[in-house]
């Protein structure tokens, strides 16, 4: 019995030494947060949403409160949420003056005809989503997690629900030096990440490259082709290097609960709960692996 299930990334790169016990002791507990809202019969979406935003206002990670600056030195947000049940997503990109992209991008989902806002309008979204007391503000621009849980570079969850539902995120400040105005993969449908009804993946690294060959998307067609979910993320790592020579991770898993991660960067923080009797597994995914 390995569902519910959650995996969860805190981002692929050049991590410090002693950093790397800061971002697994982050994705651990976002990976509790989203764990949590499964564990009490929330869907895939509630549990990836609650546990991304955990991660937003960590300031610990490269998301949200912690979100690297652009060159003008400004904080812009890109993020994303997929339902695996629909294929629906909904993206934000380039959006300033907010903590919680992720949550925009559930609203864009949910509750629009469209798919994908950015820059001062995505904003003006957002400020209508507060309007609309679809999210409660505890402070300008910060979300309250919005369900009730006992506890309390890009960052990115995939949730598997005790139906075998899947929903993947990904939610980033981007790439360091980013000029002004530039979107990486992390909003983009099937290249940040992507689900459907038998497989989930979320991508972390040099955007520009993850869009090239689409990763999240091929990692899951590897898996829908046969593969088992460990060795398509393998496969898809493989690809991604042959094709860019450029740095990325990816967490993959599929709707029975296995799971599969792999990165070519120095280290990828992960955490993983499978069903309630399964424990919690927490390390950096490093190069070697
Ligand atoms: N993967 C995050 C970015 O390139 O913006």
């Amino acid at each position: 019995m390995k569902l519910p299930m959650i995996i969860v990334h805190g981002g692929a790169g050049a991590w410090k030494d002693d950093r790397i016990p800061v971002g697994i002791e982050y994705v651990e507990k976002a990976a509790r947060a989203g764990f949590d809202v499964l564990s009490s019969g929330g869907s895939a979406v509630d549990a990836a949403e609650v546990c991304t935003l955990f991660m937003e206002n960590s300031g610990n990670l490269n998301a949200g409160k912690g979100a690297r600056p652009n060159l003008d030195g400004i904080r812009e947000l890109d993020a994303m949420i997929v339902d695996g049940i629909n294929l629906q997503f909904g993206s934000v990109g380039a959006i300033t003056g907010i903590q919680n992209p992720i949550s925009l991008a559930r609203y864009i989902m949910e509750k629009t005809d469209f798919n994908f806002f950015a820059g001062d309008n995505a904003k003006k979204l957002y400020d209508r989503m507060i309007q609309d007391g679809y999210r409660r503000e505890i402070q300008a621009g910060e979300i309250e997690i919005p369900y009730i849980s006992p506890v309390g570079d890009t960052v990115g969850c995939i949730t598997v629900d005790a139906n075998g539902h899947i929903a993947a995120t990904s939610s980033t400040g981007g790439i360091a030096k980013k000029l002004p105005g530039r979107v990486g993969d992390s909003p983009v449908m099937g290249a940040g990440a992507y689900a459907n009804d038998i497989c989930g993946a979320s991508a972390t690294g040099w955007g520009e490259h993850i869009m090239r060959v689409v990763l999240s998307r091929m990692v899951v067609l590897y898996v829908e082709d046969g593969l088992d979910v460990m060795s398509a993320a393998q496969k898809g790592m493989d690809m991604f290097e042959r094709k860019t020579g450029s740095e990325a991770g990816i967490i993959v898993a599929d709707k029975e609960g296995n799971f599969g991660y792999s990165t070519n960067a120095k280290a990828m923080p992960i955490s993983v709960i499978r069903s309630k009797a399964d424990n919690l597994q927490s390390h950096a995914c490093m190069k070697e692996e």
